[in-house]
């Protein structure tokens, strides 16, 4: 048995939770929409042909806002082919994925869906393809009341009130040359800013995310975030980054377990080229960022599989996920919080299907995978303040990161609720964790519960045969006395503690 400790303590704050870090992104990619959310004949489809089994994981996960249409997909996309009859929209063959899209779900459909689930839409601009002229009318037709061309046009396929749809994307990931419409930092920062101009005549009520790198590991990260933004410091709201986690790119298990420590690494390089330009620019404003894609991804797996093209919603990265991969995500949600004082929107990447927590067959079940625990809960439960707790933590030896801590762990303070809630991870293999928590700077608590996921075997997964193989238990190991927790961490486990406290 290892030991760690942390203190807990209200006064230190790190920042606010904002839900909107619990997003996730639906992209037209493999089964993400057809057969994932929207699968008409399905006998739990409702009357708009979406599946009512998935609306229910979906609210379940508690997810706060989804990013649309995507992804790669949006840089050949024209928004106009999936509004208006169904029978008048056109079939298409969509480039990034080499697949054929039927346009039977468009952003209306997508927008419904999300007001059913109680979820904010989030949608993205082709910067690729299209410009400015695309996203003006795409605003207009989205959020303008009536009475011009395209929020007439809305009018008239069935949704009189305008969809108020508030956060917008500029582009997606145009650093990349996988993308359609490939820029330079200069070309994009010229086009991202006219775009933002334009966007904000039609609602200058909107918010603007700018297409920051693909990953860390771009060869122009992060000179493409400083260019870029001495162009469009002033227009945009947010800067975007993304990052997925593959542990064959990154090479052994325990290297795998560590990869929040590059994702922390990644979002501090971005704050401070975010604040350098900050200064070179002149301005008053700080800028947040919107890390909207993010998970779990063996990449290196999928780039090296065979496709069969023009399909429509073929299978494509339908990653199992098994106990580890639960585990990294779970510390990629605390890395998130610890940021929260500048990251202010994150998105899983997706949310059905494609590397996704939730899974579906098609005209068959839907489940959870192991992803899904930690997602949902912190969704659940970190909530009011994040806290800023500096463990005292044994480390292991890893790989790709040298000494890495065993612990990973974060706490929140909902102050209306009267809770305090420590999120844990315990990476060690083989050992339990004893974790000691003080707490006196709360005042008396009482231990509400402790919701622990592990398993014996780390590639534990879940499937439509055996749903439930990996899943939360309670964990009766533990107690608060003298304002003290001390709770039994076991290897490789996820760990959610929950504290009444008095202290408002
Ligand atoms: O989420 C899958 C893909 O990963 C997205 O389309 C793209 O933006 C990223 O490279």
């Amino acid at each position: 048995m290892q030991h760690a400790s942390i203190p807990v303590d209200p006064r230190f704050i790190v920042g606010r939770v904002d839900p909107r870090l619990f997003g996730s992104f639906v992209e037209h990619m493999g089964r993400c929409v057809y057969t994932g959310i929207y699968e008409p004949g399905h006998k739990q489809a409702n009357a708009s042909g979406f599946r009512d089994d998935v609306l229910a994981l979906a609210r379940e996960l508690g997810v706060t806002i989804i990013r649309y249409p995507g992804g790669n997909f949006v840089s050949a996309y024209d928004w106009e082919d999936g509004i208006g009859p169904r029978e008048n929209r056109p079939t298409r063959l969509d480039l990034a994925w080499r697949s054929t899209e039927t346009n039977e779900v468009g952003l209306n459909e997508f927008v419904a869906w999300c007001r059913q689930a109680d979820i904010e839409p989030m949608l993205v601009v082709n910067l690729g393809t299209r410009g400015i002229d695309a996203a003006r009318t795409m605003v207009e037709y989205c959020n303008h009341p009536g009475g011009s061309y395209w929020s007439d046009l809305r009018r008239e396929h069935g949704y009189p009130e305008p969809h108020g749809v508030k956060t917008w994307c500029l582009g997606n990931e145009m650093d990349a040359p996988w993308q359609i419409g490939h820029k330079t930092a200069h070309e994009y920062g010229r086009i991202a800013l006219e775009t933002a101009k334009a966007m904000r005549r039609v609602d200058p009520s909107i918010e603007l995310v700018v297409a920051g790198s693909s990953n860390s590991k771009m060869p122009t990260f992060p000179e493409w975030e400083a260019v870029l933004l001495e162009h469009v410091y002033e227009q945009v709201d947010y800067l975007s980054l993304h990052n997925y986690c593959d542990v064959d790119a990154i090479g052994d298990l325990d290297s795998f377990l560590a990869s929040s420590l590059s994702m922390d690494e990644f979002i501090t390089t971005v704050i401070g080229t975010c604040d350098q330009l900050r200064s070179r620019v002149r301005s008053r404003k700080q800028l947040h960022l919107a890390f909207d894609e993010w998970n779990v991804w063996r990449q290196t797996h999928f780039h090296s599989q065979p496709r069969e093209p023009w399909t429509k919603a073929p299978r494509l990265a339908e990653d199992t996920y098994d106990l580890a991969d639960a585990l990294v995500v779970g510390t990629l949600l605390i890395t998130l919080l610890r940021h929260c004082a500048r990251v202010r929107i994150a998105c899983i990447a997706q949310l059905v299907n494609v590397i996704a927590p939730i899974k579906t067959e098609p005209g068959g079940a839907t489940w959870r995978q192991t992803i899904f625990f930690p997602f949902a809960a912190i969704a659940r439960h970190a909530k009011g303040t994040v806290l800023r707790i500096e463990p005292t933590t044994p480390v292991y030896d890893t790989a790709q990161f040298g000494p890495a801590p065993l612990l990973e762990s974060i706490a929140t303070h909902d102050e209306d609720a009267g809770e305090v809630t420590v999120f844990a991870v315990n990476r060690s293999r083989v050992d339990d964790l004893a974790l000691a928590a003080d707490l006196r700077a709360l005042g008396p608590c009482q231990l509400i519960e402790h919701q622990v996921l592990t398993h014996p075997d780390i590639h534990a997964t879940n499937d439509a045969d055996e749903p439930g193989r990996v899943q939360p238990s309670t964990n009766s190991r533990s107690h608060v006395k003298d304002e003290r927790l001390d709770a039994a961490l076991p290897a490789q486990s996820w760990n959610v503690i929950r504290l009444r406290t008095d202290q408002p």
